[in-house]
């Protein structure tokens, strides 16, 4: 049932070039460019007006939900609000007439996340599923929305789920872009041009950068504390690399935007402490290169993602893992990878259940 691997959550983290082409699958092609998302056309009217979208979900989950309000607000220029569904189900939060809400989940069965989206319902919202479990509950609350085609993920710690979410939550920008006219032809072609390499891309990694990231595993598994560092669209991975550390390997790990690093968390910087930062060719490089040196300075670790022949980031940090190049917006996919595995090789190399970490379940159905 693993596969051949020796654990769900690796087996999972392989099977991403498959999975994220299977969210692709049927919706998007090229020459011409087009776009089927029938549940977001449905409501492409109410899409196209709204002043706001909402978007909900706890965990990984809402690491997803944030990245995608960088690109919602891009692509479609919609303001978009993320919340963590416990604290939005306490608020007495506001909705206006015309909000869409967004639900993110794989299990479709969160309790926190399910009693939110009842609450806005309620309100009048409607309310878009981004849904892996097909039928759950949050899948039937829900009025449209697109499946994440990932399949089912038996390892606690999501991963495969969670790639499937960007990519879907990237479609659904897309689409809704469309419908309101706030993308050109060429950027919506190159965009889904772009996308449609992806699972090639994230196949590259899995084979390449693997050995590697097993030997960068056992270099630092003895590690305290770590810092994850990203900047842009890569913030939310930075966010989600600390997390999915945490959760594997009980390492104390904080995801930061790299440009707080100088309010506060810098001060734990010393020669114990990894920090690894995304820091692939975007438009944040240069700064992001700029923060690595700071922390170099400082005698901490660096351990940097970078893009494939970018010497210059290599030579600053002391391991480094190499993506491909992508466009700005979708290279956040790519480096969730190496990610994913840095924890998985360090929770083996510590000796834990990796497919069970203690205290975690796969869905949290109590609050
Ligand atoms: C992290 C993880 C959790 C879930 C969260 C939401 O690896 O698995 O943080 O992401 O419990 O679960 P879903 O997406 O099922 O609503």
């Amino acid at each position: 049932e693993k596969g051949g691997y020796e654990h769900f959550m690796l087996k999972e983290i392989f099977e991403q070039p498959q999975t994220i082409y299977d969210s692709l699958r049927g919706r998007l092609s090229l020459n011409p460019a087009q776009l089927t998302l029938s549940g977001i056309t449905q409501f492409g009217n109410e899409l196209s007006q709204a002043k706001r979208i909402v978007i909900l979900a706890c965990g990984t989950s809402w690491h997803a939900a944030l990245w995608a309000e960088y690109i919602i607000e891009e692509l479609c220029r919609i303001q978009v609000e993320v919340d963590y569904a416990s604290e939005y189900r306490y608020r007495n939060p506001i909705i206006e007439k015309g909000d869409v809400i967004i639900a993110i989940s794989q299990s479709g069965e969160t309790a926190d996340t399910l009693v939110a989206l009842e609450k806005a319902k309620q309100q009048g919202a409607i309310i878009l599923g981004v849904v892996n479990a097909v039928g759950s509950s949050i899948a039937r609350l829900s009025d449209a929305g697109a499946y994440t085609h990932a399949g089912p993920e038996i390892g606690v710690a999501s991963t495969k789920a969670f790639t499937a979410q960007l990519t879907v939550l990237h479609l659904i920008a897309l689409k809704i872009a469309e419908l309101k006219g706030s993308i050109t032809a060429e950027k919506f072609t190159q965009q889904l041009t772009e996308l449609a390499a992806i699972p090639e891309k994230v196949q590259q990694i899995l084979s390449t950068q693997h050995e590697k990231i097993k030997l960068i595993a056992k270099k630092y598994k003895d590690a305290k504390d770590f810092l994850f560092l990203g900047r842009g669209y890569s913030f939310p991975i930075a966010l989600e690399g600390a997390l999915k550390l945490k959760e594997i390997s009980y390492i104390h790990a904080e995801g930061y935007p790299a440009a707080e690093m100088k309010h506060g968390p810098i001060a734990l910087v010393d020669e114990h402490l990894p920090v690894v930062f995304i820091a692939t060719k975007d438009f944040y490089h240069e700064k992001i290169m700029s923060n690595m040196q700071e922390i170099r300075a400082r005698k901490g670790q660096v351990l940097a993602i970078v893009t494939e022949g970018d010497e210059l980031s290599k030579e600053i940090a002391q391991d480094y893992i190499e993506i491909p190049a992508a466009d700005e917006m979708l290279s956040p996919i790519l480096s969730t990878i190496p990610l994913q595995l840095l924890s998985y090789y360090i929770g083996v190399e510590l000796g834990l259940d990796v497919d069970k970490p203690r205290n975690l379940a796969k869905s949290v159905t109590v609050e």
